[in-house]
């Protein structure tokens, strides 16, 4: 099949270079001439494992390539994605221009029958929306009065990828979820998905839509959930890991998405519940459920750093060291990310902070303030600091010798905001450690 992704970001990339991977020829467009230029380089423009080596093989094998021309694309494809950004607007509504946008470039280069998915999360109804933008951007040649003399249909097929195991998630899904409104266009889809040999839901494309919003906020709300349980889990005494054990040993439970932290970032979840709080608004049903999965998440943040002023006494001109900057591991993506809120909160304190991430620092340079001192290792961060956060679970944080902390460090208190280290040890060596959710007296 010939493909054309239009977006070549975390979604875009790693949804052509698995199509490409599973045999088709893929067209990636980006309509940032740099992201474009890297890609031809044989570069990534973000990171994410597993993805530069199979976008190489994919290249090498002429299956994949990049282009900035969406019209070039058009005319190479058959079907083409969206999975350019669909970023809220300040009332939480998706802004979907950039979806308008391209469907505008689409129709105008169209020659022949087109299939459009939607792979970015929009709201319910945005498939009708790009139909007739469609219908009104077609080249004169093929219009006739209302009639449309050139076929083309519109699907939905939403991606439920999670960055740091985007490859693994694409090419292992749970579902293939397929809203579609011809034969046509459901045919296209399953031949495209057929070498995951996964399970494909078919369904019209508002369902399609609603169960990518639906999804993502049920997530997000289990979030939440454990994170209440581990507000009152502190309070009496209990521990929130053994709580989530063995709640998520239940079945209809399940043990995923049920880690009591600083709460969930990322680019889908905040702005995903806040969408759908507005589908729901807009559409007459007041969703105060989702209202209070956002309450709990900000709240999360601004009680972990209440528990840090309570340890330090006063914030200011504390030296604070950060581990972790991503929104979660295996990531350099720092959209959202609770650690660098949590930041902002104590640097509006006056805190001193020296941070560390293996791959987010680049990116982190480039929205904290100046006075932030990014470390080349965590046991650089650790010098002279009245206390360390673990903000972003990295597998490296779990191999660290911590008696080389302790010793650099001016006060040995450790906030583990993932509940990630072992605080049993950590206090066998003289920390003070605290957890999310671990109880007062654990
Ligand atoms: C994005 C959306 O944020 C998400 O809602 C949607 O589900 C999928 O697409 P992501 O891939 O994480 O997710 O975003 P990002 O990494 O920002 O990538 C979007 C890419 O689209 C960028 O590379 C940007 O340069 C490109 N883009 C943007 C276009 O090619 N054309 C445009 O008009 C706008
Ligand atoms: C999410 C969805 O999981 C995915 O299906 C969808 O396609 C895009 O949005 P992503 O945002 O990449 O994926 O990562 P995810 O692993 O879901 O984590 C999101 C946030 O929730 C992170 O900040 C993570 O740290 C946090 N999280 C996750 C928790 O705080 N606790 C958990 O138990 C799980």
């Amino acid at each position: 099949m010939r493909i054309a992704i239009i977006g070549s970001g975390y979604v875009g990339l790693v949804s052509g270079v698995c199509l490409a991977e599973i045999g088709h020829h893929v067209v990636c467009v980006d309509n940032n001439p740099d992201k474009i230029r890297t890609l031809k380089k044989g570069k990534l423009p973000i990171y994410e494992p597993g993805l530069l080596e199979l976008m190489k093989a994919n290249v090498a094998k002429k299956r994949l390539s990049f282009t900035g021309s969406i019209g070039e694309a058009t005319e190479k494809s058959q079907v083409i994605f969206l999975a350019v950004p669909t970023p809220p607007k300040a009332n939480g509504d998706a802004d979907l221009t950039y979806i308008e946008n391209v469907a505008r470039q689409i129709a105008q280069h169209m020659d022949s029958y087109k299939l459009i998915v939607e792979k970015s999360t929009v709201p319910a109804e945005t498939g009708k929306k790009i139909r007739r933008t469609i219908h009104l951007n077609l080249p004169k040649k093929y219009k006739s009065g209302n009639k449309i003399l050139l076929d083309f249909d519109v699907a939905s097929n939403p991606e439920f990828l999670k960055e740091g195991s985007a490859v693994h998630d694409f090419m292992n899904p749970d579902r293939v979820v397929i809203g579609v409104e011809s034969k046509k266009a459901e045919q296209l889809l399953k031949e495209i998905y057929k070498p995951l040999k996964a399970k494909v839901l078919v369904t019209n494309i508002a369902s399609a839509e609603m169960i990518k919003h639906a999804s993502n906020s049920f997530l997000a709300a289990k979030i939440s959930f454990i994170n209440a349980v581990a507000q009152i889990c502190d309070r009496v005494g209990a521990d929130v890991l053994k709580v989530a054990e063995g709640m998520g040993l239940d079945k209809r439970i399940g043990r995923q998405f049920l880690d009591a932290g600083v709460g969930y970032g990322g680019s889908c979840f905040p702005k995903d519940v806040d969408a759908f709080i507005r589908v729901g608004e807009k559409s007459g049903y007041e969703f105060a459920l989702l209202r209070e999965v956002r309450r709990i998440n900000e709240a999360q943040r601004h009680w972990f750093v209440r528990h840090i002023e309570e340890k330090l006494w006063n914030i200011k001109d504390k030296m604070i060291g950060v581990w972790g900057l991503a929104f979660k591991p295996n990531t350099d993506d720092i959209r959202s990310a609770a650690a660098l809120e949590i930041i902002q909160l104590l640097q509006a304190e006056g805190a001193r902070i020296r941070a560390y991430d293996p791959k987010a620092m680049d990116n982190a340079r480039k929205v904290l303030s100046r006075n932030t001192v990014f470390c080349d290792s965590p046991y650089a961060v650790a010098e002279g600091c009245d206390c360390l956060l673990l903000l972003t679970e990295w597998p490296e944080f779990a191999d660290i010798d911590f008696v080389q902390i302790r010793d650099a460090m001016s006060q040995t208190v450790i906030f583990d905001g993932r509940n990630f280290l072992d605080g049993t040890a950590l206090r066998d060596l003289g920390f003070e450690y605290f957890g999310v959710g671990r109880g007062k007296s654990l």
